[in-house]
């Protein structure tokens, strides 16, 4: 039976604790979703089709697995995705309690939705502090991202 799981999130942008933690969850499972929703509560800094671009050139300059799939959902409930792809576990990188509160309730009612589990993943400390709003902000503000986001993700905002 192939393991497969989604991971969602904003990804606006991409960030190094976001890559090191689809990097471990590839290493994991058969295939990897690597899934871009739109969160109606955040205010966006880059269309869904950007963020797709800059995950998937990210992931090849990582040299992470040929297992990952970069795709984007803006139509209905996340674990529909997820059945639909045959997906069992949804990942979610947690960086503090702040992460485990917000998470909790979200994971508890997509098992009830759909039977679907989320597993929690530590990232690496060294990005604890690594958020996309961090990013965006400093990015808006003229600051370097380059410490804090993949390579082509600080070009981008660069060039912006
Ligand atoms: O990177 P983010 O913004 O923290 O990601 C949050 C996201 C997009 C993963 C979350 O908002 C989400 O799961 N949205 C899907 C909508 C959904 O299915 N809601 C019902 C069950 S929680």
């Amino acid at each position: 039976m192939q393991r497969i799981a989604v991971v969602p999130g904003s990804f606006d942008p991409v960030t190094l604790g976001h890559l090191d933690v689809i990097e471990r969850a590839a290493g994991l499972f058969d295939e990897l979703h690597v899934l871009v929703v739109h969160n109606p509560s955040k205010v966006a800094l880059l269309p869904i089709s950007e963020r797709v671009s800059l995950l998937e050139e990210s992931i090849r300059d990582a040299g992470i697995g040929g297992n990952v799939v970069v795709a984007s959902w803006s139509v209905g409930l996340l674990v529909d995705y997820a059945t639909d792809v045959g997906a069992s576990v949804l990942v979610k990188g947690i960086r503090s309690q702040v992460d485990v509160a917000y998470e909790t309730p979200m994971a508890i009612v997509n098992r009830h939705l759909a039977g679907v589990e989320t597993v929690f993943m530590l990232p690496d400390p060294a990005h604890a502090h690594v958020s996309s709003s961090l990013v965006r902000q400093v990015s808006s503000l003229g600051g370097d991202v380059t410490p804090y986001v993949p390579a082509p993700v600080a070009r981008f905002l660069q060039r912006s």
